[in-house]
């Protein structure tokens, strides 16, 4: 696993956003798999920018989010499909048809959980995925001590703790909705290469867990450590209670 701890967020943001523009240069055709919550928005914010400057052609490349809340339709401002659209997809170069979320307002979770997969697994999987990584850990929304899903992409109930957190998201007396779909945790491995971003001391905590604890499904983001290309981009402050060797990157990493 990788490591590299920028000065600031806003350089944290700038570095992954500079690692997609260079994806899509390398391979127009690229899959991007992408992520929401307020950590990726400085991203999206960079590469709107780097696409108006033409660093960014997005004409030919296909996206695959990972999670979308249950029972919010894609016009509700919470919903992940109009965070996207505000975010990046309505700034780029990006034809709705190539933007792939899972549908939280299908009639059957399940059956859209299903229909997400079979889409993921024909045009996946993603070149270069695009993680946040949840207070408690959680990758995508899958919460720790989750269940393995075969089945890829499904239905979760969400933690009461991510609820808490996303609350702030949500206007007085709005609930976050208490499931969603996400693609799961095996899913999101099989991408190529993998970059989570954290940026904050208050994800100092669960990122020195994730990369020095032990790999297992209570801290998901733990799992990353068996990725042959997974990357952690942090700020200073995210990075503030690591080893000073992992902050430093593995030695053969160096240099
Ligand atoms: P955040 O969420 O960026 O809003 O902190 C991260 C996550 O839950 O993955």
């Amino acid at each position: 696993m990788k490591v590299m701890v920028l000065p600031s967020a806003a350089d944290a943001e700038h570095h992954v956003a500079a690692l997609f523009a260079k994806q899509l240069r390398r391979k127009p055709d690229s899959v991007l798999g992408l992520a929401t919550g307020g950590t990726p928005v400085g991203v999206y914010r960079a590469l709107a920018a780097a696409h108006r400057a033409g660093a960014a052609d997005f004409a030919r490349a296909r996206t695959f989010n990972l999670d979308e809340y249950a029972g919010l339709p894609e016009t509700h401002p919470q919903s992940y499909a109009a965070y996207m659209k505000a975010h990046l997809f309505d700034l780029v170069n990006l034809s709705p048809a190539r933007t792939h979320l899972p549908d939280g307002e299908a009639a059957n979770a399940e059956d859209a959980c299903r229909f997400y997969d079979a889409l993921y697994r024909y045009y996946g999987p993603a070149d270069l995925q695009l993680l946040g990584i949840g207070l408690n850990g959680h990758i995508g929304f899958n919460e720790p001590g989750f269940a393995p899903a075969p089945g890829g992409t499904h239905v979760v109930r969400l933690d009461e703790s991510t609820r808490r957190a996303n609350a702030r998201f949500f206007g007085e007396g709005e609930q976050v909705p208490e499931y969603a779909l996400t693609m799961s945790a095996g899913r999101i491995l099989q991408a190529r290469s993998i970059v989570l971003l954290a940026t904050g001391a208050a994800k100092a905590t669960i990122v020195v867990r994730a990369l020095e604890g032990p790999i297992g499904t209570d801290c998901p983001a733990s799992l990353l450590q068996l990725h042959p290309d997974a990357t952690f981009v942090l700020d200073i402050e995210a990075a503030g209670k690591l080893e000073p060797e992992t902050a430093a990157g593995p030695p053969l990493e160096r240099g």
